[in-house]
């Protein structure tokens, strides 16, 4: 039993098979699940996280009870659903039609389209969400805290309310929310379900004012209500990020960089390859720069790095393939003005350590999503470079309530803006830029993510309303 449970669809481990058939569970990837874990496993108390069975030998520990991570009081628990009902949950519910309504994503002429197919789907998203309180109202302690995590387990509010009112509950949505307009894409019982489950939590949390808002609005227009809500903006993980930009495979990849760019400028992004990044208007703009400043081809380079993601999906094959191939005609098209090198260097590849490298050398950061709930590459960037580099930054991003102070503020369908928004970072003069850099690194750097983690604890330990 555990006096702190935390849930989340994808969680900070993942299990592998070692050389002697053995169970290892290795740390996952990137992202906020990895920070988070390393400050529960710090903390006082014996802490479980449940995350969703990804693969066979995932599944096979599920029915197992509680993994060991190896890590201080950190237990995991991992929830399977048999593959086919996960597949049907995961992308069609969570990934092709929340994921979308909430960062404004559908395409209204062919998108969202809810027939047989989608609404057996919806069924396994319940079950899903069902699978998940199970295993949490079991390994709760009597009023232990509860912290849920995203758009793959709203329901498990009002589930978890109905079967041990006891806990104290928070959810905390990574991504944007949607505006009551853009809710009513959904079906009228699908709106209603997902907000009453979610007001079946303690409190709802997100990253900024602004999604806070939407939720609230959409809460009113949809059930008539809203509960308690709060907004808590998460930082870059400074600790985190100085132990991977001191590995040697950190510098093996800084020396491949310097290679590479050679005495080039550089502008940079990093992103899951996602529609809401905003991949292909990046290109576009940085083309636009190249055609208003001639003087500088030869001299800049733009460098991609993305990782590939949601591959089950056809719309995020279709953008990969569209990406790659905006890239070779446009690279094709100013290689010969550029000296004959390509100035777009676009890399898929999930290598930290490598993007590590390069936020430290680059002049110019690129973020421009169309919406996203935070974007910590706002802030992981700054937080590591190490030649007063800038931020253009988009307005749609949560990151920019917190930093438009010192960034470059772009509107992210204005290609356009976005060209003028890069030119000027690279025209600032030194004085501009030092204090401009001096500023992103400080704000990147608030509320790192123990004190994150603190403020969620604060607010389901505040009074029942
Ligand atoms: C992004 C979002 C998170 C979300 C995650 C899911 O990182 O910011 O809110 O939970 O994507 O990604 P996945 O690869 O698990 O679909």
């Amino acid at each position: 039993m555990s006096g702190l449970v935390v849930a989340s669809n994808r969680g900070p481990y993942t299990l592998a098979e070692g050389a002697d058939g053995q169970v290892v569970v290795r740390p996952a990837g990137g992202g906020l699940a990895p920070s988070l874990a390393s400050a529960l496993s710090a903390g006082e108390k014996e802490a479980l996280w449940v995350a969703s069975a990804m693969s066979p030998i995932e599944r096979r520990a599920a029915g197992e009870g509680r993994v060991e991570t190896g890590e201080g009081k950190l237990g995991l628990h991992l929830v399977s659903i048999e593959e086919e009902a996960y597949r049907a949950s995961y992308d069609v519910v969570a990934n092709a039609t929340l994921w979308f309504c909430f960062h404004g994503l559908f395409d209204a002429a062919r998108r969202p389209l809810f027939d047989r197919r989608w609404w057996e789907a919806w069924e396994h998203f319940r079950r899903y969400n069902a699978a998940f309180t199970d295993e949490i109202a079991e390994a709760a302690d009597d009023g232990a805290v509860v912290l849920v995590n995203d758009y793959h387990l709203p329901l498990v509010g009002r589930m978890l309310a109905e079967k041990r009112p006891d806990l104290r509950t928070v959810h905390f949505t990574h991504t944007p929310f949607a505006e009551p307009v853009e809710l009513s894409v959904l079906p009228g019982a699908v709106r209603r379900e997902l907000i009453e489950g979610m007001a079946g939590f303690g409190a709802c949390g997100f990253h900024t004012r602004r999604w806070e808002e939407a939720f609230s609005r959409s809460s009113v227009a949809t059930a008539g209500r809203v509960g308690p809500t709060f907004s808590c903006g998460l930082g870059a993980d400074t600790e985190r990020l100085a132990e991977v930009a001191s590995s040697p495979e950190c510098a093996r990849a800084a020396a491949a960089l310097d290679e590479l760019v050679g005495d080039r400028t550089l502008i940079m992004r990093s992103d899951r390859v996602e529609l809401s990044k905003n991949l292909l208007r990046g290109f576009h703009a940085f083309s636009a720069l190249l055609e208003e400043r001639p003087e500088l081809r030869g001299r800049v380079c733009f460098l991609a790095r993305a990782y590939a993601s949601r591959e089950g999906l056809a719309e995020y094959l279709a953008y990969r393939a569209e990406a790659e191939h905006l890239v070779a005609v446009l690279n094709e098209r100013w290689a010969p003005l550029c000296g004959g090198e390509e100035p777009i260097i676009f890399q898929v590849d999930d290598d930290f350590p490598a993007t590590v490298a390069a936020f430290r050398r680059y002049d110019v950061l690129l973020v421009n999503p169309v919406r996203d709930g935070m974007n910590l590459v706002a802030k992981e960037g700054p937080a590591l470079n190490e030649r007063h580099g800038l931020l253009v930054l988009s307005e749609g991003a949560g990151a920019h309530e917190e930093m438009a102070g010192a960034a470059i503020s772009i509107q992210p369908f204005d290609v356009a803006e976005t060209a003028a928004g890069l030119a000027a970072a690279l025209d600032m003069e030194e004085g501009e830029r030092r204090e401009r850099s001096a500023g992103l690194a400080e704000l990147a750097a608030a509320c790192p993510p123990a004190e994150w983690l603190e403020s969620l604890l604060a607010q389901a330990r505040r009074p029942k309303g």
